[in-house]
């Protein structure tokens, strides 16, 4: 476990220097994503965000906006609207905000939930959890690429499972879970976790000067888990009320600490990159070293490269999860 106290230290050092300049949120209006970018204004270095989330969301986050700016009037927070669960819109705004900058340091990517509810698919024929903790995300990483690859310390940093993946939780032969009884509520989530870490895996190798970093933030109070509970679900609706919901409280790190960990991986060199300077032990990415890779980190910001695991899942999963994303992501790339 690295100490709190040892985090808030390395944040206490963010200044204009070493600070990400230009990042984008996408999944900044709620939850780990609207801690994190809070602890990045709170640093009161100069900085401008794309805050990146759907319309339905524009109103409290202009408002939250607009107190970041009382926080912090060096940093500007663009709102750019866009409905991130369908891939046309993610290539909308990533061309549009490629046309505004020429480089990105951050990229952090939060959206979605849980898929315990029945499947859903986006106009675009994704089920919509998928798309918003998988495909739409990969599509923002490799849009925004080239202008994270003209930056010193360019970093990617994704909010899901990292370390959780596992060789038996994938379903290589239904990559999108479409056949019959290949999508339930205990098997999706861990599929995808494991989609995620296998992209970003092959990516990082690919582009060695960015850092990747695949959180699995552990249990953070956000209402993440009533987002995927549909209205007739009554009793699975009543079991998250009178046990999970508790348990979640009780467990949770409260919401500074998940902003202030999460800070943390987009601005220390614990984990590779050109970032703050760390004495403590280096994290280890999933090639094994220390200064470059995707590094899966859990919410106690330990690196958990899963070492057994990994090497399996290229040998069985890479390729076909390469190729697939590809084919899918191609129209909009
Ligand atoms: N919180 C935890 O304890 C925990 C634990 C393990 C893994 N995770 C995973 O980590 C990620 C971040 O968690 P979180 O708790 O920060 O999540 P969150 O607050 O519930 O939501 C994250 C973002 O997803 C967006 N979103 C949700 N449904 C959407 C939809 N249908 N269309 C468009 N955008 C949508 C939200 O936008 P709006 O603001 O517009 O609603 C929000 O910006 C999630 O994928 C979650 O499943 C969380």
């Amino acid at each position: 476990m690295v100490a709190y106290k040892d985090i808030k230290a390395s944040n206490a050092l963010i200044n204009d220097a070493n600070a990400p300049h230009i990042a984008v949120f996408v999944g900044g209006t709620s939850g780990i994503g609207k801690l994190t970018l809070n602890a990045l204004v709170g640093t009161g270095t100069s900085l401008r965000i794309y805050l990146v989330g759907r319309r339905s969301s524009e109103e409290r986050t202009q408002s939250f906006i607009q107190d970041l700016h009382v926080v912090n009037p060096k940093a500007e927070i663009v709102w750019t609207e866009a409905e991130v669960s369908l891939l046309a819109e993610a290539k909308r705004v990533c061309e549009d905000i490629k046309s505004k900058e020429s480089r990105i340091d951050l990229l952090f990517l939060t959206t979605g939930y849980a898929p315990f509810g029945a499947r859903k698919e986006t106009p675009e024929g994704v089920e919509i959890t998928q798309s918003l903790g998988y495909y739409t995300r990969m599509l923002f990483v490799l849009q925004l690429l080239p202008l994270l690859k003209k930056t010193e310390n360019p970093r990617v940093v994704n909010v899901l499972g990292g370390g959780m993946e596992r060789t038996t939780s994938i379903n290589v032969d239904d990559l999108d879970l479409k056949k019959p009884g290949s999508f339930r509520a205990m098997t999706a989530q861990p599929h995808y976790i494991t989609l995620n870490t296998v992209f970003l895996d092959k990516l990082a190798v690919e582009h060695s000067d960015v850092t990747f970093i695949h959180s699995w933030p552990g249990s953070v109070n956000t209402g993440n888990v009533w987002r995927s509970l549909d209205p007739d679900q009554y009793i699975l609706s009543w079991v998250v009320w009178l046990f999970l919901d508790p348990l979640i409280r009780l467990i949770s790190s409260s919401d500074e600490e998940a902003g202030q960990r999460h800070l943390f991986y987009c601005t220390s060199a614990a984990f590779g990159g050109r970032g703050i300077a760390w004495k403590g032990k280096a994290g280890i990415s999933t090639s094994g070293t220390s200064n470059t890779g995707l590094f899966l980190v859990n919410y106690k910001c330990e690196s958990t490269p899963n070492a057994k695991v990994i090497p399996l899942l290229r040998e069985k999963a890479t390729a076909k999860v390469w190729e697939h994303t590809q084919m899918l992501l191609g129209a909009y790339l």
